[in-house]
Parts: C-alpha cells; sequence; structure tokens
C-alpha cells in the first residue's frame, strides 16, 4: 500500500507524519526547538533546527514505523508562513530566519504602502503589507543589514528551506508564497510590480507552483542522510493554514472553518478570487488547484477563557484536581447555568489587541455593563458568549462577500465544549460540526502529497475518502444573540480612541 509523509515546519516544533492510503495515522513524531526574541517585538529562528528535526522524525519513522523507503509514494511540505530564509549564492543560510510573529518592520511596512499606494497593494496582491509578512522584512534586512542584503541571492519561506534541503530544489507554491506580500493572488504569480518597488530580483523568488504539483525529488545525498528513496516525489505543499484546511476537509465553496486554539482562525474556501475591499481578511490562493481562501484571524480566542481560568478561576482549579475532571467542564457546567445573554454583560476579547476585523494593537479585553445580579457564572458566560462574537466578526465580513457557509467545522480547544460548540451553533446561527482530523498541517500536506503523486484523484475526493464527521449541533436559540451583537460590535466603535489614548497614557508611565 502507498504511504505519504507530511512535515509541518512549525514554530515550535517540526511535525512528520506518516499515513496509508486509507488516511490512518502510522507514525507521527514532533521534535521541538526554541526560537529566540533578541528585542521585545523580534521572532527568528535557525533553520537548522527545523532541518535537525526533520532528519529526526524521517530516521525515527523508517526504524519504528514499519514502512519502508520503497512504499513512501511522496512527501507533502507545510509550514509557519511568512517566513524569511535568505540563501548566498552558495546556498547558504544568511542570517536566521525572521518569523511571523516578528514585528520588526512597521517602518517599511509604512514606507512600502506610501510608495505603491494603499489601494494598489490591495489590488495587485489581495492584502495589505503587514508587519509579519515577508517582503517587509527583506526591506528591513536592506536598510539594516546591508552586507547580508548585498550577499543575498534567493529567498525561501521556512518548509521551501526544507524543500532545498531534501532535494537541492528552490520551489514554492501559491498559498504559502500568498503571505509574502509579492505574490499576485489573483494571477498566482510573482507580482513584477511588487517586486520592483521593493527593488526584489525575480531571481531571488522560487518558482511558484500549485499545491499539488510535485515540484522536486528526494536528492542522493539527502536519502543518505535521512534513508528515503532517491528520487521521492515532494509536492508543493501548502502554508500551514492552506494545508491545515485540506486536513479539515475545508476544500469546497460554502464550507467554512472555526478553529477555537489559542488564537481564533475562521477559514473559508472560495472557488473564486475574492478579497475584503479594505483587506480586512487575507485573501490567499488555497492549495486546492485554482481556488482561494478567505481568513480571519482573532488573537484571544481559546485564549481568553485559558487566561479567566489561570486568572478568576483558582477555586475551580482546584475543585477539578479534587475531583479529578478537566477544570474547562467545571466552568462550562457554571456557564451554561446563566441565560444566553449574560443579562447585559458583555466581554470584549482583545486582550492582546485585535487582528481581524481591526488590526488594532491598542484595543483591550472589556467586561461591560455589570450589576449587583452578575456572578462568576456570568463572568465565565460572557468571555465564551464574546470570543464567539469575535469569531462572528470574520465570519460577517466573509457573508458580505457572497460566501454562504452551509456549516461550519470547528475545530481546537474551544471545539471540545458540547456548551461552546452550542453557542457556536446559535451565534453563527448555522450548525457546527467537528470531525475526525486530530493531525491538522501535517496531515493535510501529506494529502496533498497523495494527490499529487496519482494515490487519490483530487483534494476533494481525498478529504472524502479520509474524513469522517464526528458530532453536528444544529442552531436552538440565535435570536438573543442576533439581538446583542450589535451592542458588541458598537462598544468597540464607541471604545476606540479611549484604547488609543489609555495605550499612550500606559506608554508614558511603563515606558
Ligand atoms: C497565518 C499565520 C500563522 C503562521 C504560523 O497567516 O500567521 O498561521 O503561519 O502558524
Amino acid at each position: 500500500m502507498p504511504h505519504l509523509i507530511g512535515i509541518d515546519v512549525g514554530t515550535s516544533s517540526t511535525k512528520t507524519v506518516l499515513i496509508n492510503a486509507a488516511g490512518e495515522v502510522i507514525f507521527t513524531l514532533a521534535p521541538e526547538y526554541d526560537f529566540e526574541t533578541p528585542r521585545p517585538g523580534w521572532a527568528e529562528c535557525d533553520p537548522q533546527n527545523w532541518w535537525r528535526a526533520v532528519l529526526t522524525a524521517i530516521r525515527a519513522m523508517l526504524e519504528q514505523s514499519g514502512v519502508g523507503a520503497d512504499d513512501i509514494a511522496g512527501i507533502g511540505l507545510t509550514g509557519q508562513m511568512h517566513g524569511m530564509v535568505l540563501l548566498d549564492a552558495q546556498g547558504e543560510v544568511l542570517r536566521p530566519c525572521i518569523m511571523w510573529n516578528d514585528q520588526r518592520t512597521g517602518v517599511q511596512c509604512a514606507a512600502l504602502t506610501e510608495k505603491v499606494g494603499a489601494d494598489k497593494v490591495l489590488e495587485l496582491t489581495g492584502n495589505p503589507v503587514l508587519p509579519g509578512f515577508t517582503a517587509p522584512k527583506i526591506l528591513w534586512v536592506r536598510d539594516n543589514e546591508p552586507d547580508v542584503f548585498a550577499k543575498t541571492a534567493k529567498v525561501l519561506l521556512p518548509k521551501d528551506y526544507i524543500r532545498y534541503r531534501l532535494s537541492g530544489v528552490y520551489a514554492t507554491e501559491v498559498s504559502d508564497a500568498s503571505g509574502t506580500g509579492l505574490l499576485n493572488v489573483r494571477r498566482r504569480d510573482w507580482s513584477d510590480e511588487m517586486l520592483a518597488a521593493c527593488g526584489i530580483p525575480r531571481s531571488w523568488m522560487a518558482d511558484v507552483a500549485e499545491s499539488i504539483e510535485v515540484t522536486a525529488t528526494v536528492s542522493e545525498e539527502a536519502a543518505a542522510l535521512t534513508g528515503l528513496r532517491t528520487g521521492t516525489p515532494i509536492v508543493g505543499g501548502g502554508g500551514d493554514q492552506a494545508a491545515q484546511a485540506v486536513g479539515c476537509g475545508i476544500v469546497r465553496e460554502g464550507i467554512v472553518s472555526a478553529t477555537f486554539g489559542t488564537s481564533g482562525v475562521v477559514f473559508a474556501h472560495s472557488e473564486k478570487y475574492r478579497a475584503e475591499p479594505q483587506g480586512r481578511l487575507h485573501a490567499f490562493c488555497a492549495a486546492v488547484p485554482g481556488q482561494w481562501h478567505l481568513m480571519g484571524v482573532m488573537l484571544s480566542a481559546a485564549g481568553s477563557y485559558q487566561w479567566y481560568r489561570n486568572q478568576l478561576a483558582a477555586h475551580e482549579q482546584e475543585e477539578a484536581k479534587r475531583q479529578d475532571v478537566d477544570v474547562y467542564r467545571i466552568l462550562d457546567t457554571q456557564a451554561a447555568s446563566v441565560a444566553p445573554g449574560c443579562e447585559g454583560l458583555l466581554f470584549l476579547p482583545y486582550l492582546s489587541g485585535e487582528r481581524t476585523p481591526y488590526a488594532d494593537p491598542d484595543a483591550r479585553g472589556v467586561f461591560f455593563g455589570l450589576s449587583l445580579r452578575h456572578g462568576r457564572s456570568h463572568l465565565v458566560r460572557a468571555v465564551l458568549e464574546g470570543v464567539t462574537y469575535g469569531m462572528k466578526d470574520s465570519l460577517e465580513l466573509m457573508r458580505a462577500l457572497g460566501i454562504v457557509p452551509a456549516q461550519v467545522v470547528a475545530s481546537g480547544g474551544g471545539a471540545k465544549s458540547p456548551l461552546w460548540r452550542t453557542l457556536m451553533a446559535d451565534v453563527f446561527n448555522v450548525p457546527i460540526v467537528t470531525n475526525n482530523a486530530s493531525e491538522g498541517a501535517a496531515y493535510g500536506a501529506a494529502i496533498l502529497a497523495g494527490v499529487g503523486t496519482g494515490v487519490y484523484a483530487d483534494v476533494v475526493s481525498a478529504c472524502e475518502r479520509t474524513l469522517k464527521v464526528t458530532s453536528e449541533t444544529t442552531p436552538e436559540n440565535p435570536g438573543v444573540y442576533a439581538d446583542f451583537y450589535p451592542h458588541y460590535r458598537g462598544l468597540y466603535a464607541d471604545l476606540k480612541e479611549r484604547f488609543r489614548a489609555v495605550a499612550r497614557t500606559v506608554e508614558k508611565h511603563l515606558g
């Protein structure tokens, strides 16, 4: 039986997954590493860490899984998006990768936006130039490390550096390239205008393939190091969100996912190119050939619930230990005892500022509308409702672009809670389903490898073959939330200027 490998070059670990053609996970290993924060707001990682993790995992996989190198039909790569790996003309890494969560490029973003024009940037790339994107990072190196810039011959995204180490080939694919600020997302190729505006030669950029295309094969040198067969095909793969979407079956128009992790991601597949007119949603190429996706990112989703647990639920944590149960289930029970709408108590979940829909680093968390009747259970429920309203903000931007979700596939820690799933169904006013996908982006990359090597006919049928629905929750009581949601929306507008003013005052006193 053919087997497939998916490799996810993550922020703090690189996960390698081996699946068989039926989609069963045979082996998984995720060696960890640290990334550096040389200054506040900076995030860097030595690409050798990723390569070492890949070598460790593939060798262990071939030793322990019982699957031989000859049974591996293909490899799919995925990973953290937006990172910048610079290589010299000999293919040597010039400096640590500047990662997706690095915020140092405010000056370069403003200068590039000014030079090209905000509307033109949106027209060319589907997105504004954001500090995490790759293009402003290259400009930062030009401005601050001219020696490195002068030696640069290639710019690679993190997973594409692993492709280079496995094959000696410089290649990328459309979904990850979408997060560079240099791709014409509509045309699925590098934008000559954006490259020219940045002064980046096209020869620095790897060739762009579709996610399922075979872009390279394992070299003799990498085969000797890993135990893989020389010539094993490597498909394009995808950025982590695009590959995760394949892993969760978000591959057809009308299917939307909501991932309630520390951060929250609302992701919609789109058969045609759509961009949010103000760039509030990311508009990226999908891993499904010739199609796209839209994405909203909320910074504190289940992270808000975690904050509540850590800061305000010491008693419940002790109780959970005593009963040997998950503290979140105790908090869920408290939340369930309160009527929907929390008798007017609202929570704004902007504990670390917000990306979608406001892109506002100064926004902060708020409990609004407290009265003497409100107790701890109301606070818990208000947190869950506020986070769900925040995710609805992204969903509404998608609806305004003509995306009509027939259902929302929920995943992440928040989706484990039946109460929260009911809340999602009511607040979004669509059925919420969960499925058996558990290995995320690496699993999606393995599926893409299967499509590219003929194990599966296409991405949609591959997902149908490997994924099963595990729960479905239909809306029961959407009306209350429809009445409170405009108040939630209005609160940010009311407080926006105050958030900004308070942030300046905090800066003045804390430095
Ligand atoms: C996507 C994004 C993250 C990173 C790291 O836009 O910022 O998903 O790719 O996981």
